[in-house]
């Protein structure tokens, strides 16, 4: 396989000399397959959900299929049903045995199959009625839990769900879902409040439907090593400090370390020096400030303010707290109630609980925190 220019990824997954850690993750999920438990990442946005479940892919016995999709796009039950239909073609070629089976099932549901003039990979597309497109989607989920082997079919952005129109989707789903024998799910989904309430409230019927896995950081002497190793093997070198330094200086939160990574990996010819890091963190704020400006004008000023004053703390355990509103000016408890609600909808800040179970706020945007702290 050839070499991929720079080994700091922040899309795609491109196997596991690319990936840092999860081991412990990814067993839990390949256990839970095994015993035939689906499995539900929770975890706030960009910290390797999407990557985790490529992984687990990855890794999982070759002998179990996995179709994964990513239903952010999709908008009803129809769209849904493209969408899986297209990732169940992609990932089973029709010259393999079941493959010639599931071909030959799939074109009785009489999709218009199309193949990418570039590619030449299948696109399968339904347009049918409301009951139809149900009765499809139960069809398709039969035929694959009559098979023999293990399906794995991972739904990210399942989130998604809640805006179809269809009415009781969640339980129509899940009780299509419980039905099946040999084909486990792995739901993930970057809205963290609603993921949370679709399976941990007892009254929706998702509850106790899966197994919850929380995702967390990746352990910081992990990744520097992983960061020294992916150097290494172009020849490059980064020190061990400087390595720690550029996790510190983006929480620990993945997708910032890779990006911060990636940049400085470029710039650097031999040996990374501390003011090649700094100064491409510097670029990143400085590319990202048209953006933090846009963020302003859309907020109100209580909210741009609170926002403000939650990236300068970093965490914030009690953000109604009389020290805090009178630290930044914030006016009273009731506005800031007003504007938490508001930012966390426009998903600026998140909420999460501390390993005591404290619960705080943070910036969502790990940029936007170190350019306010810079102001
Ligand atoms: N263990 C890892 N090692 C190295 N890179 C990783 C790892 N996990 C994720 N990444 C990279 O970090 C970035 C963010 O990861 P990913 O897209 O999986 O996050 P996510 O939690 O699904 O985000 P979102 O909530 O936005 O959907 C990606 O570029 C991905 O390639
Ligand atoms: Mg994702």
């Amino acid at each position: 396989m050839k070499k991929i220019e720079n080994p700091f990824l922040t899309n795609t997954y491109q196997g596991s000399e690319y990936f840092c850690n999860r081991v412990d993750e990814t067993k839990r999920i390949i256990s839970n397959i095994k015993s035939g438990n689906s499995t539900t990442l929770m975890a706030i946005r960009r910290i390797g959900k999407t990557g985790l479940i490529k992984h687990v892919f990855n890794e999982m016995p070759s002998n179990w299929k996995g179709i994964y999709i990513d239903i952010l796009e999709t908008e009803n039950l129809n769209q849904f049903l493209n969408v899986f239909s297209t990732a169940i073609l992609n990932a089973i070629p029709e010259k393999s045995t079941f493959g010639q089976s599931l071909w030959k099932f799939f074109k009785s549901l009489r999709p218009v199959i199309k193949f990418d003039a570039l590619t030449g990979e299948p696109q399968a597309m339904f347009d049918l009625e409301k009951d139809d497109v149900a009765n499809n989607i139960t069809y398709v989920l039969q035929f694959l839990g009559k098979q023999d082997f293990k399906i794995v079919i991972a739904i990210d952005e399942f989130q998604q769900i809640l805006n179809y129109p269809e009415k009781n989707i969640e339980s129509w789903l899940r009780t299509r879902i419980q039905q099946l024998k040999n084909v486990v799910f792995v739901f993930s989904g970057s809205q963290q409040h609603l993921m949370e309430q679709i399976f941990t409230l007892p009254s929706r019927p998702f509850f106790r439907s899966s197994l919850i896995l929380k995702l967390g950081k990746i352990n910081k002497e992990d990744y520097i090593k992983f960061i020294e190793n992916q150097f290494k093997k172009y020849n490059k070198e980064i020190s061990l400090n400087h390595a720690n330094d550029i996790i510190e200086w983006c929480n620990a939160h993945t997708y910032y370390v890779q990006l911060l990574c990636n940049r400085t990996f470029e710039v650097t010819e031999k040996k990374l020096k501390e003011e090649t890091w700094k100064k491409q963190a510097f670029l990143l704020l400085k590319e990202q400030e048209d953006v933090f400006f846009s963020i302003r004008s859309m907020l109100t000023k209580p909210q741009w303010q609170l926002l403000k004053a939650i990236a300068h703390e970093g965490i914030v355990f009690m953000p109604t707290s009389n020290l805090f509103l009178s630290k930044y000016g914030l006016g009273t408890s009731a506005t800031v109630i007003r504007s938490l609600k508001s930012l966390k909808s426009y998903q600026l800040i998140y909420e999460e609980f501390d390993e005591n179970g404290k619960k705080y706020y943070s910036v969502y945007d790990l940029f936007f925190q170190r350019w306010v702290e810079g102001k």
